[in-house]
């Protein structure tokens, strides 16, 4: 018998974290400023990553897409006291609808050891196709939709127009959804936020079975990390925007026809996840506002325990903002 004493669980520290970021980006819900629910999101994340034991190095930031200054690729977070670990961060999935109003912005991060996530570099898309814990080892990126479709029906023990397939809602998914269609399965357009799309399929009260589609290489990696904690998997592909990605691709030695593995996306087995709601989706509640309070939904996981964890926190403004450089 293995007899340990627990370590330590940073997804705690985590959520932390990402309620940091959705109380401060929450406060934009509907204004319409995309730029200015970033801009607070980001600086509550990170300053509370900061505070955080650990030698951080940023890997999936704002990134290439969204050329914000801050939580850049490269960075270094936390006190530098504590484990080598990579960041995966994602202040806002979802800022267009945060800043319209609309359903289903969450703010989300991961961490894992040192070199063990997909390092995308300036690739910003990539193909998908995630499942949950019961279609898990059934899915192959380079297979026609109705063949994964008919595997995933056969291994959850139903049929494939019993499935539903959450599919972002872009003009480039025309030929994916008519594929779908034909096949007689279910689809859930969703107009942004894949990294829910695919945690949805993990969870059994979303009644969501498969993401499949192109959408954001950074939000597939915070996937992967989400989906190693619940026991799913997501598989992938890069996809070029336009010929000169692939040859910049080819001037980095990168192989946009390779199939990314879950084990490709991220290596470890320990990682440690945590997503907050700012605006309410399937996935979680959005940040909820009362006289003096506000109440955050999250969910903490780490995948080394495979605990999953679902907080729903009560927030005092007036004393936060006596101790916190975060304007609430
Ligand atoms: P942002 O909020 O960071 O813009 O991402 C929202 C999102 O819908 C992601 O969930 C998704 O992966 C990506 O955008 C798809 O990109 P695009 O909107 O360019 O199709």
């Amino acid at each position: 018998m293995v007899n340990t004493t627990p370590t330590r669980n940073l997804a705690l520290d985590l959520v932390r974290v990402t309620e940091a970021a959705a109380l401060s980006a929450g406060r934009f819900m509907g204004r319409g400023d995309k730029n200015a629910a970033d801009a607070a999101a980001v600086n509550g994340m990170r300053l509370m990553l900061n505070s955080i034991d650990m030698d951080g190095v940023v890997v999936i930031g704002e990134g290439e897409k969204d050329e914000a200054p801050m939580l850049y690729n490269g960075e270094r977070l936390g006190t530098g006291n504590g484990p080598l670990l990579d960041i995966a961060v994602d202040p806002i999935d979802g800022t267009r609808p945060l800043a319209y109003g609309l359903w289903n912005s969450i703010s989300t991060v991961a961490l894992s050891p040192r070199g063990t996530m997909f390092n995308p570099g300036p690739f910003v898309y990539m193909d998908k196709i995630a499942v949950g814990p019961e279609a898990k080892g059934c899915i192959d990126i380079e297979a026609p939709v109705a063949d994964n479709l008919k595997k995933i029906a056969k291994a959850k023990g139903t049929k494939v127009d019993m499935l539903t397939v959450v599919i972002l809602d872009r003009p480039r998914h025309e030929k994916l959804i008519n594929e779908v269609r034909s096949t007689g399965a279910r689809i859930r357009l969703i107009p942004d936020g894949d990294v829910s799309g695919a945690l949805m399929t993990a969870m059994e009260d979303t009644s969501i079975d498969v993401l499949m589609g192109i959408g954001g290489t950074p939000e597939g990696v915070l996937a992967a990390c989400g989906l190693r904690c619940m026991g799913g998997e997501i598989v992938g592909k890069l996809f070029a925007r336009n010929p000169r990605e692939l040859e910049v691709a080819k001037e980095m030695g990168v192989d946009f026809n390779k199939p990314l593995s879950m084990d490709d996306l991220i290596k470890s087995d320990k990682v440690f996840f945590a997503a907050t709601g700012i605006t309410t989706g399937d996935l979680l509640d959005g940040v909820s506002y009362f006289k003096d309070g506000a109440r955050t939904d999250s969910l903490v996981m780490r995948s080394l325990t495979g605990t999953v964890r679902r907080i729903i926190s009560t927030h005092k403004m007036s004393k936060l903002e006596r101790i916190s450089a975060i304007p609430y």
